[in-house]
């Protein structure tokens, strides 16, 4: 059979309305775990810090020849396993991370290869740990538009190489690892009911990474004042998530016609045991209906929340037809929201 590709599709398509699902999910962390006592002997730090203020315990931290495509593949390959697809498949590569291989090529093109996907396209999306949901969000497009079948979307991250191992404000707080979904019209769960997407650049220099880019080239002097890592004013970050996750959550309910009650499992960026918390209460949910995982992650960005998903799913919480909210917030600032029925 011929299979039709792009604006090839989109003509013979018709007018039929495409639906787009999650087939697959897919998963990795790198083997080696780093626990708060690790931290200790580190920076001035405690176990106890880390755990009233985060909720973090321990995180897991990718090995010296390891880099960001490689985490991605890994999940990428279980999601296509769980779709049931071979590469031949896969009519689109999207990547969401904000810890790239190389600002050039795309961290999608350093994967493509890996996943034998040569010659199809590949790019990457972003908009930090946000990415998932703006990940699937441009994904769902492509579907829906019936321009492509299976879109395979990436969030991958290799954080504890781009983090200042000297700067205790923000190093305890991030983890290594990758999650993907195979976005595409097949089977009969995942169903993408909405999404709402924002993002407000004027808060830009709460969560960024100062050097390296065209504003400020890599030179001895950027390097020696450590600008080529992450720098975050955590504590303005905090009290602006949890009203930005509420309001896209409202905003997507009342597009969709559905109420609080109606949200059987919140999976949330997995930011700070707090936030979450906080979002929680705001949103009228349990706390059991709260998918949490980042006691043993710490906050990977664009894949917490598909690492948090798939554990909900391998360990039975979710059921067919439940409703599922995904919602984030991060460095942009970016935020969103977007609901899915298993
Ligand atoms: N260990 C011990 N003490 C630490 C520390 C650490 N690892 N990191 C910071 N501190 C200290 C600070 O120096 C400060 O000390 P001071 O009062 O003597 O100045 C004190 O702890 C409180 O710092 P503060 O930044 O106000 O703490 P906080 O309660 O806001 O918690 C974060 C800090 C980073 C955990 C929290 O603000 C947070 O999670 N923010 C949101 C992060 C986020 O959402 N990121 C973007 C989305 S991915």
């Amino acid at each position: 059979m011929v299979r039709l590709e792009g604006w090839e599709r989109l003509r013979a398509k018709g007018g039929k309305v495409i639906e787009p699902r999650i087939s697959g999910l897919g998963v990795y962390v790198p083997e080696k775990v780093m626990t708060n006592a690790d931290w200790e002997r580190l920076v001035d730090t405690s176990d106890e810090w880390i755990i009233q203020r985060t909720g973090i315990r321990e995180r897991h931290v990718a090995a010296p020849e390891e880099v960001t495509s490689d985490l991605g593949v890994h999940a990428a390959k279980k999601a296509m396993d769980d779709a049931r697809i071979t590469a031949e498949e896969v009519d689109l590569l999207i990547c969401a991370t904000a810890s790239p291989d190389t600002l050039l090529p795309s961290t999608a093109c350093w994967m493509q290869p890996k996943l034998g996907l040569e010659g199809k396209p590949a790019f990457d999306l972003s908009a930090a740990c946000s990415g998932f949901i703006y990940g699937l969000t441009v994904a769902g497009q492509f579907v829906r538009s019936g321009m492509y079948e299976n879109v395979l979307v990436v969030g991958a991250e290799l954080l504890t190489r781009v983090m200042d191992w000297q700067d205790r404000s923000i190093c305890v707080l991030l983890g290594d690892g990758a999650g993907a979904a195979v976005v595409s019209p097949q089977g009969d769960r995942g169903r993408i009911l909405g999404s709402k997407l924002h993002a407000d650049g004027t808060y830009g220099e709460l969560l960024w990474m100062p050097a390296g880019g065209t504003r400020m080239p890599a030179t001895i002097e950027t390097v020696e004042k450590r600008l080529h890592y992450y720098l975050m004013r955590g504590n303005e970050l905090f009290k602006i998530a949890v009203k930005c996750m509420a309001e896209a959550t409202g905003e997507l309910l009342q597009e969709l016609g559905m109420a609080n009650e109606d949200i059987d499992w919140v999976i949330p960026h997995q930011a700070n045991m707090r936030i979450l918390q906080a979002l929680a209460k705001r949103l009228r949910v349990s706390w059991e209906r709260v998918v949490v995982n980042i006691q043993r992650y710490g906050n990977t960005s664009a894949a917490s929340i598909p690492l948090a998903f798939r554990e909900a799913l391998d360990d039975g919480r979710i059921k067919k037809g439940d409703k599922i909210l995904l919602v984030s917030f991060g460095g942009g600032l970016t935020w969103g929201a977007l609901m899915i029925e298993w």
